[in-house]
């Protein structure tokens, strides 16, 4: 295969875009694959209408063919086309929340086919902020179908120069901006609960949805006690399933992460530095091949292995993928991460904490 067209793009300027958003467009139309940034992730995108598009997808992030992909929309007429049975509920978040990085689960139309969904009922839809990803679903004048734009398995991509070094011989054009904004993905919440259920954590909590849905504070409460029932209910029908022991490795470098406390963490490094036999799976002898993901503030705990992602839960999401992906371009091999819930609490940052358990080989989550 050619490699990919890139072109370089600035969201603040989309206006000006016009000729390569029409050929990235264009490309959608035809069956091929773009990859363009968004507000919480860059995205793979192509046809969601179009089952062979879909293929392709799957085969560019060599991704099994029964995770459903989400689908992205530039108007309401997009939703009503693809979208069954939208509640209140559901438009009243899409006010609130849209276009923005929340993706909302409703049951499919025939339009949309199986391979966009997985085999699944329902579809993901997920109405985009980033003005240049508003732009192109309106070039290809179809709803286009997008997961996260690494390879599976591997941390998401955050930055044009990882999509170009990453997959560059695996889609037909890349739209590269600036570093993703948010830098996780988009909260994924579940529409066809009585009360809406978020699958995958984002930026967008649990909580600032149902009170999105609450006229009272009454009602909030009320709405929090039937989602903790809901929630109870589903987890345990989907943990069924599950063999015990199976590990579903999910944003994972090269190196082997480690997630531990911030005592943990130091005690671990001073065992290793006096030729100890620490704990807590310290295998690199080569200390140059360490590093631990901190924050501004604590970095001093750990000297010259130190990397932070930042000093508040905005900048740690914002830096998360970016930093992995770079210690993997230096050969680290070993990164021990801070719980950073342990200092921190916001439900942000409990968000980004859920991908890094997701990547971290010492927590079965
Ligand atoms: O921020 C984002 O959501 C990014 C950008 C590109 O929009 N996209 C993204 O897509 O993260 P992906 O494919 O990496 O993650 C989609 C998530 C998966 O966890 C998938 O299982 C879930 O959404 N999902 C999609 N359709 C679903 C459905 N019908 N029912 C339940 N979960 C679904
Ligand atoms: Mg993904």
């Amino acid at each position: 295969m050619k490699g990919a067209i890139i072109n370089y793009v600035q969201e603040n300027r989309a206006g000006e875009y016009a000729d390569v958003l029409e050929s990235a467009g264009n490309i959608i139309k035809n069956g091929g694959t773009v990859i363009f940034p968004t507000e919480t992730v860059y995205g793979l995108g192509a046809n969601a209408l179009d089952p062979r598009a879909a293929k392709r997808i799957y085969k560019a992030k060599g991704r099994p063919s029964d995770n459903p992909l989400i689908v992205h929309i530039c108007d309401y007429e997009m939703l009503e086309a693809i979208a069954d049975g939208i509640s209140k509920d559901a438009r009243r978040l899409m006010e609130r929340f849209w276009p923005g990085p929340l993706t909302m689960i409703f049951y499919k139309k025939a339009i949309i086919p199986d391979e966009t969904t997985g085999g699944l009922e329902s579809v993901a839809v997920r109405m985009p902020a980033n003005k240049i990803a508003l732009r192109l679903i309106k070039e290809a004048g179809v709803p286009i179908a997008a997961p996260s734009a690494n390879i599976s398995g591997k941390p998401s991509i955050t930055s044009g120069k990882y999509a170009i070094e990453e997959m560059a011989e695996r889609v037909d054009m890349i739209l590269m901006d600036e570093d993703s904004e948010i830098g996780i993905e988009s909260t994924v919440v579940d529409m066809t609960m009585a009360v809406p259920v978020v699958l995958r954590p984002g930026i967008i909590s649990q909580r600032e949805i149902l009170k999105a849905l609450a006229d009272s504070q009454e009602e909030y409460e009320r709405l929090i006690d039937q989602h903790e029932d809901i929630r109870y209910a589903y987890y345990s029908a989907l943990s069924e399933p599950k063999s015990p022991g199976m590990k579903y490795t999910h944003y994972s470098p090269n190196a082997r992460l480690i997630l531990l406390s911030s005592q943990e963490i130091s005690d671990c490094l001073r065992l290793a530095g006096q030729g100890g036999n620490p704990p807590c799976l310290i295998d690199s002898k080569d200390m140059t091949k360490i590093r631990v993901l901190t924050t501004d503030q604590n970095m001093y705990k750990y000297g010259e292995l130190a990397v932070s992602l930042g000093s508040d839960d905005r900048e740690i999401g914002r830096n998360l993928f970016r930093v992995l992906r770079d210690l993997d371009e230096e050969g680290v091999e070993l990164i021990f991460c801070e719980d950073f819930e342990e200092e921190y609490k916001s439900d942000f940052l409990s968000a980004v904490m859920n991908r890094i358990k997701k990547a971290a080989s010492n927590i079965n989550y």
